[in-house]
């Protein structure tokens, strides 16, 4: 066939399937029957391999996935992707509202006494996307990630059928030239469902609930794997869009993103009265039963998004939208023992092993049971019928026995009063509350602790290591390749693809993620290392506060007093668990260990404070010149400025030191010429350490003479 030909007729093909898939797909209203498409599509694919230039991005057939990637980039969002505040209670829905229309009369007041509109839509529990669209063509798709930079995701999501490749707006309706929408991506429950048969049937290991198995989905590198999930998308909102005219509501926003061809919630209900947002949420609660996703709550959004703007984001939030969770589901099962968990910190936890029993989408067989007061409390015995109850994110939990359909009541249960791990003596720890329900194994190499700190420093949020998950975790200690977490950094594939289950190309992936954890953000690694009381919150707030890993170490009795450095959310309570922490030895050979595996103890966020620091580059002057090995230019300077340094972008007589990476020009001759102290990274990095009183690395008096 002629070019112009193919290429006319390839146009036909693709605009046919696209109309298709959209009535199959996003209106659930097939057009043709099976057969017909198969023959459209398969003449499609025939034209491209003949002529390989029409095979375009947004081709029908790129659906079905195309090479497998080396690994997902990293994309900034141009708008954040913020959270939503959750609640459990109308009472706080009502408080919100309340709060947010205050805001707003004191900004903006409405129009005599009346009241904004709110919108209630369905909380999709799935997997937060953000998808770009350039002239109507889709050309990237994010994860949320850590709401400022997330992976892209692209190839995996062209092969999400519901999603248009290409907007296809309605007559009338102008394409936009740039447009980021937000939504969801998931796993409908009734696919989900068939996909773990499946699963099952071929000796798999079978996904949790439907948002594990898209999480799951979408982290695979190889898109024609992703093509075989069943997988859809929802949008509900914008990020960076640049059309015109744009809608001015949530309402009008999703009509328009429905009229581009996109598919949305199938619910949106709109208030003007608290009372009636209340109203709303009961009755999607009632509609969510048949949906075809899961819902597990509803998001409540002030509706004119111009208004939107008067009501200031927390970091985390935005205040004009709040998320209701609905009351987990409860279900009855027994109880046939109760084992002891030992945690990361080494609290032992009692646990419920139970018949398995379904539960919010997914079968639980194990639950905890907290602590033996708890226990206690609602006298748990083995045996019992009980009442389970999944919360979200949270663990499934034990709520209380069926007293009536005890038979024989099993013997009162007491935790061991050693560890059932390793047999060390249990210690009864004092909690911060005050009370003393915590046992624990206090010896720090029990083998199930070191599986729990291996577990979570490879955890999506700390270091995000990729396949090193409790089944990894507990078959690394057990072989004894690892015994804290720097061994990760000497494995090698072979011994781990000789592990039991684990394959060559799984060992290769994890050795790969292992070797990317290297250059992660240093808030996941101060978060990973599990020092008490440091959740993912406080240590970006350490990573912001200090410039590296020995100056917090430093600071950290100065934050135990009362009279500390002021730093937000940093009290007291958090100063001392820092102190013990960097004040074992073990734990310093352990930061000794991660610096020489080549981690980065650098802060990429700190932000210096406003006074200069007074330090041992008072009055010095440094310019940074080349390409540092480690150290990114605003890290060095951030450095230097928390030690009292100023940083000049060029070299004269009053320069004191040249920091010099590779690739460094004029500036460095110049320093030669000048005769001025060159130094290199790791030179800096000593002089830098020996500032703060860490344990390692030994000082170079040579260094400091120069000063
Ligand atoms: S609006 C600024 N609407 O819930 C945040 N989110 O718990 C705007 N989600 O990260 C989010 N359904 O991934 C919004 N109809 C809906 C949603 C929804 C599900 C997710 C979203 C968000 C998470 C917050």
């Amino acid at each position: 066939m002629q070019h112009d030909t193919a290429a006319q007729r390839h146009a036909d093909l693709a605009q046919q399937i696209r109309a298709h898939d959209h009535a199959y797909y996003v209106e659930a209203r097939p057009t043709i029957p099976d057969i017909v498409y198969d023959r459209l599509y398969r003449e499609l694919v025939d034209l491209e391999t003949q002529h390989p230039e029409l095979r375009t991005p947004d081709s029908p057939t790129r659906r079905v996935g195309g090479a497998p990637l080396e690994g997902f980039a990293k994309v900034a969002h141009r708008v954040p992707m913020l959270s939503l505040e959750n609640t459990y209670s109308p009472a706080e829905v009502r408080d919100f509202i309340a709060r947010a229309e205050s805001e707003l009369q004191k900004h903006s007041p409405l129009p005599n006494g009346s009241t904004p509109t709110w919108t209630v839509e369905p909380k999709i529990d799935g997997v937060a996307i953000s998808l770009r669209f350039e002239a109507g063509v889709f050309v990237q798709g994010v994860t949320r990630g850590d709401g400022t930079t997330g992976d892209d995701v692209t190839d995996n999501l062209r092969t999400v059928r519901n999603l248009p490749l290409r907007l296809a707006p309605a007559p009338g309706v102008p394409m936009p030239a740039i447009l980021e929408v937000r939504g969801e991506v998931f796993m409908p429950v009734e696919a989900f469902q068939k996909l773990n048969a499946q699963r099952t049937a071929a000796g798999d290991e079978s996904f949790a609930n439907p948002r594990n198995a898209t999480a799951g989905s979408l982290k695979q590198l190889d898109p024609k794997l992703v093509a075989t999930r069943p997988l859809r998308v929802l949008v509900y909102g914008l990020g960076e869009t640049i059309a015109h005219p744009l809608p001015t509501t949530q309402t009008a926003t999703l009509s328009w993103l429905q009229s581009l061809g996109l598919p949305v919630p199938p619910w949106i209900q709109s208030a003007q009265s608290v009372e009636g947002v209340v109203a709303l949420i009961q009755s999607l609660d009632q509609a969510r039963r048949h949906f075809e996703f899961e819902t597990d709550g509803a998001v409540v959004k002030l509706d004119d998004l111009a208004l939107r703007r008067h009501l200031r984001d927390t970091e985390r939030f935005p205040r004009w939208a709040m998320a209701y969770k609905y009351a987990p589901e409860q279900a009855e099962t027994q109880l046939h023992s109760i084992s002891v968990q030992v945690g990361r910190t080494g609290a032992l936890t009692p646990v419920a092993e139970l018949t398995p029993v379904f539960v919010s989408g997914s079968t639980v067989a194990r639950a905890t049971l907290h602590n033996e007061t708890e226990l206690r409390r609602k006298d748990i015995r083995p045996g019992d019928h009980v009442f389970i109850e999944k919360a979200g994110e949270v663990i499934p939990a034990v709520v209380r026995i069926l007293p009536e359909k005890r038979s024989r009541p099993g013997p009162a249960f007491s935790l061991p009063t050693e560890c059932p791990e390793c047999r060390t003596p249990a210690l009864r720890e004092k909690t911060s509350s005050g009370d003393s329900a915590a046992w624990c194994c206090p010896n720090p190499r029990c083998p199930a602790r070191v599986r729990a700190r291996i577990e979570h420093w490879c955890a999506r949020g700390a270091l995000d290591i990729e396949g090193g998950g409790e089944v990894m975790a507990a078959a690394l200690v057990a072989a004894g390749l690892v015994q804290d977490v720097s061994d990760l950094y000497r494995l090698t594939p072979a011994p781990i693809a000789a592990l039991e289950r684990q394959g060559t190309k799984s060992a290769a992936n994890f050795i790969a993620g292992i070797e990317a954890s290297k250059s992660r953000e240093f808030w996941r690694l101060l978060f990973g290392l599990g020092i008490p009381h440091v959740g993912a919150r406080i240590a970006k707030t350490l990573a912001r506060a200090f410039p590296d890993i020995d100056a917090l170490a430093a600071s950290a009795p100065a934050l135990a007093l009362e009279s500390g450095p002021s730093i937000e959310d940093i009290g007291p309570s958090i100063g001392k668990s820092l102190t013990e922490w960097f004040g074992d030895p073990d734990n310093q050979a352990l930061i000794h260990r991660l610096r020489e595996a080549g981690l980065r103890l650098v802060s990429d966020t700190h932000q210096p404070a406003a006074t200069p620091a007074v330090g041992l580059f008072s009055g010095k002057t440094f310019v940074l010149t080349g390409t540092l090995p480690s150290l990114s230019r605003d890290a060095a300077t951030a450095r230097i400025e928390a030690l009292g340094g100023m940083v000049s972008s060029s070299v004269s007589r009053k320069t004191h030191f040249v920091l010099a990476g590779s690739d460094a020009g004029s500036k460095l001759e110049k320093a030669r010429t000048l005769g001025i102290p060159i130094l290199s990274e790791p030179e800096f990095l000593t002089m830098a350490a020996a500032a703060a009183p860490s344990p390692n690395p030994p000082v170079q008096p040579d260094l400091f003479a120069l000063s």
